[in-house]
């Protein structure tokens, strides 16, 4: 990237962030910022690109979007996988258009080049006689199948992915992530800065009050002591170990030089058994799941991607900048592979829980937007149930000051 911005700048604002506070106007306004997050964080950190059963051919791909960029992600042989920056190594086009689709190859809508599944230009038209075409590849992106789960990432010597293999290694399997299918996904577009909504995500403090469906179903809405008691009660109905295995390695935990991700598992409250209107299952269990267990885990792979899983089915959420001011959460709903839409399960009531989430979500981030964009607002002091969020808040602190 060329783009500059003033690191002086951005180190005198972390330095005047108060703590323990929200953050400061300026990390949501100012466009060295962003810039900066673009380059240090959306450019060097794990991305989702997505889930394997969304490119289950060879030649399948879908595009991951955030702010200027856009990456081609396809299936190049059975297990194998290819990412590539989609800007022509011509004049810069955009070469593919549609968001996913099957290909042979990629042809440039605007002089034709033409390149391979992985990203070899095999055709240019017309060129001087001698030119080599093999100088002229996509530029690569660093691309990895964890349990199904297909991360990106655009540094040239990308984060170690090691300790969240490891620590994920035996538990994956009991959902058995690799064998899901993605039976419906949404994208939200909120116009507010991505740390409003990814902030908005990682805290419950809000639940109560603005969720009431689901503040009805996770004991994680009620206030702090209530859930730590339900929490304890759970864990004593549940065998240590396996899908109880809290793993924690996010954010400020993160091994220097490595992913952040975290694993844990939090009880629903009495008679949910799934994420539904009336806590009745949903779908068939999830991999080696047998029986329901009255809880869900939370799951981060990186910064920006967050999966809730319940004993029936998946959530993710995706969060991806747009603009200073606009983004998106891409909402996914995963079932097991073998389950037939409209008989094992039905969409509806499978979304219904994170969709009217997600719509409420939209709302009260914007609102927030609107206020920090007040010359008048001021950081107030986070609470006890913000602990999560002020987790990631000392994680960009620091790496956007590094
Ligand atoms: S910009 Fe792609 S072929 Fe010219
Ligand atoms: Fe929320």
């Amino acid at each position: 990237m060329q783009d500059g911005y003033s690191a002086t700048k951005i180190k005198a604002l972390v330095k005047a962030q108060p703590k323990g506070h929200a953050l400061l106007r300026g990390f949501y306004k100012d466009p060295d910022i962003y810039e900066a997050e673009m380059q240090t964080l959306f450019g060097r950190h794990w991305l989702f690109a997505g889930h394997v059963s969304q490119i289950p051919n060879i030649g399948n791909y879908i595009l991951v979007e955030f702010d200027t960029e856009s990456i081609i992600v396809t299936r190049t042989e059975a297990t194998e996988f290819s990412a590539h920056m989609n800007v022509c190594r011509h004049r810069g086009s955009r070469i593919c258009l549609e968001k996913s689709g099957h290909a042979k190859s990629f042809t440039c809508p605007y002089h034709a080049w033409a390149y391979d599944l992985r990203g070899n230009l095999i055709a240019a038209g017309q060129m001087e006689a001698g030119f080599d075409k093999t100088a002229y590849s996509l530029r690569a992106v660093q691309v990895e199948n964890i349990h199904g789960f297909l991360l990106i990432s655009l540094a040239d010597a990308p984060l170690s992915l090691a300790p969240m293999k490891n620590a994920l290694g035996d538990i994956l399997p009991i959902f058995e992530t690799e064998n899901l299918q993605l039976a419906e996904m949404k994208s939200y577009e909120i116009e507010a800065n991505w740390k409003l909504a990814v902030e908005n995500y990682q805290e419950c403090y809000h639940c109560a009050p603005a969720h009431k469906e689901f503040a009805q179903i996770h004991a994680m809405a009620r206030d702090l002591p209530r859930f730590k008691a339900l929490k304890s009660e759970y864990e004593k109905t549940m065998p240590s170990g396996g899908i109880m295995s809290e793993k924690n390695g996010y954010f400020d935990l993160a091994e220097p030089g490595a992913e952040g991700f975290q694993y844990g598992r939090n009880p629903l409250l009495e008679g949910c058994q799934t994420g539904s209107k009336d806590g009745t299952p949903l779908a068939p269990f999830l991999g080696r799941i047998e029986a329901y267990t009255g809880g869900a885990s939370e799951l981060m792979l990186g910064p920006f991607m967050y999966f809730l899983i319940y004993d029936d089915h998946m959530v993710g959420y995706r969060f991806r900048p747009t603009a200073i001011d606009r983004c998106v959460c891409d909402i996914y709903w995963f079932v097991r592979d073998s389950a037939r839409a409209g008989q094992d399960y039905d969409l509806e009531p499978l979304t219904w829980l994170w969709d009217v989430t997600t719509e409420a979500d939209k709302t009260i981030i914007r609102r927030n937007q609107a206020g920090v964009n007040s010359r008048y607002y001021k950081p107030g002091p986070l609470s006890q149930m913000e602990h999560f969020q002020q987790s990631f808040l000392n994680w960009y602190l620091a790496a956007l000051g590094r």
